[in-house]
């Protein structure tokens, strides 16, 4: 079995990496803008930035050494950083934020389907993961606010739609869905977990069992739909 992680580096993806290392035989190709040393020597580790369409290509090409993927997880997103907070209200939209918050949750993962579905394995069933959230559904938004993000996770679900359905055309096998891991305590959540109750604040560990376990019982007719840790369907 062969498993890429794309944005391993991070708390959903780190224990995605963990549950895999735990895994015998099963070949790893981790990538990260900045790889971590302490991976072991058995795992491919690839450097990638979702800002850089030249590395997701090199990164897709580097896999090839561990043969067809079985499973590829997109793990990667942006909430905010030293520069970008999420909008609580129109007045605080800019460009900037705005198109920074979509090349990383929304363009940079379509990049990475782009060169990295033609390299799945056919004729089994695998699996391509992307983390999205409950927050990019707009039956779904009662509260408004977080504009670039939101708007980020609707988009990636429409792009996912989008390549489910032509991707379905090559490989009859292929599931390809968007994930919500929960509430996770993470860098990206740790700002935002006050108002969380510590029963709802998921570990990274807890959260990756139960994707696995949705990811697992997903068959190519759920190609194209986003799904909940807890295998609840995501109305879009
Ligand atoms: N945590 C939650 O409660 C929660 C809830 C709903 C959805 N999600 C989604 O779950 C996913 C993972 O979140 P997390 O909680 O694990 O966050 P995290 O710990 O902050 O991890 C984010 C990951 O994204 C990577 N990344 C950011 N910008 C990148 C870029 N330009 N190129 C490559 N990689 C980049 C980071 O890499 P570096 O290490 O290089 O920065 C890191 O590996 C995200 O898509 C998030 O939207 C999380």
């Amino acid at each position: 079995m062969h498993v890429v992680i794309i944005g391993a580096s991070g708390a959903i993806g780190g224990a995605f990496l963990d549950h895999y290392l735990s895994i015998p035989n099963c070949r790893i190709t981790a990538c990260a803008r900045l790889p971590c040393s302490q991976w072991p020597k058995s795992v491919n580790a690839v450097s990638i930035d979702l800002l850089s369409e030249d590395t997701i290509e090199l990164a897709a090409q580097r896999s090839e050494q561990n043969g067809p993927i079985d499973q590829l997880l997109i793990c990667s997103g942006l909430l905010h950083s030293d520069s970008i907070a999420p909008e609580k209200h129109l007045a605080q939209l800019n460009f900037n934020t705005m198109r920074s918050v979509f090349d990383v949750n929304t363009l940079g993962p379509l990049l990475c389907i782009k060169h990295f579905a033609s390299r799945m394995r056919q004729n089994v069933i695998t699996h391509i993961g992307v983390l999205s959230a409950r927050v990019g559904s707009l039956a779904d938004n009662r509260l408004g606010g977080w504009y670039s993000y939101r708007a980020s996770k609707a988009a990636l679900n429409m792009m996912l739609k989008c390549a489910a359905i032509e991707l379905s055309r090559k490989n009859k096998k292929l599931v390809l869905c968007g994930l919500h891991p929960g509430t996770v305590d993470s860098d990206l959540s740790a700002p935002f977990q006050t108002r969380v109750p510590s029963s709802q604040l998921k570990t990274p560990k807890e959260s990756v069992a139960c994707l696995l376990r949705v990811l697992e019982q997903r068959r190519p007719d759920d190609s194209g739909f986003v799904f909940a840790w807890d295998g609840q369907r995501i109305p879009y």
